[in-house]
């Protein structure tokens, strides 16, 4: 009756060690991302102007900070950060943000194609960047 025991112990031990140390290289890998976490000083002007006001912490709009809280980008899991960052490039793609409404009353607040492309392809390309590490 024992020897079966230890076959097994024999046989899942080292299953059960390398899972662990598989999870703990995920865990560097997202710090490592962390770091690369950037958001140029031209990119951040652009959303202090467009975005930010609604999508931020102390936003109004409860809708807005749910969908997308730029002072919860830089730490939220690199999965979620992803979603978000294709998010932004899709919402400028389609012409979504900043709402048509909001522009009609702030229309200094709106993307310039120019800053609307620079916007987009660095929120594609930050996501690009994790899906490749
Ligand atoms: C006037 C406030 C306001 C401004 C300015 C604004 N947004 Fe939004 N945004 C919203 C609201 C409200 C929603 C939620 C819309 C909904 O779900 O119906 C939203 C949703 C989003 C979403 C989530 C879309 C989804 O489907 O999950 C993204 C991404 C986003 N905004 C990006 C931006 C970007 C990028 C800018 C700047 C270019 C911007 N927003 C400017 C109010 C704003």
């Amino acid at each position: 009756m024992r020897n079966p025991l230890i076959i097994m112990i024999i046989t899942f031990f080292p299953i059960i060690f390398l899972s662990f140390t598989h999870k703990n290289k995920t865990i560097q890998t997202s710090k490592a991302a962390d770091v690369n976490y950037i958001i140029p000083n031209d990119i951040q002007e652009i959303i202090n102007n467009s975005c930010y006001g609604c999508h931020n912490n102390d936003s109004k709009s409860i809708k807005s900070k749910m969908k997308l809280n730029f002072d919860k980008l830089s730490t939220m899991k690199i999965g979620k950060r992803v979603g978000k960052l294709n998010k932004i490039h899709d919402v400028i793609e389609e012409n979504e943000m900043p709402p048509k409404k909001f522009l009609k009353k702030y229309p200094d607040k709106s993307l310039s194609d120019e800053d609307g492309e620079k916007l987009a392809s660095w929120a594609i390309n930050m996501a690009s960047q994790y899906i490749n590490e």
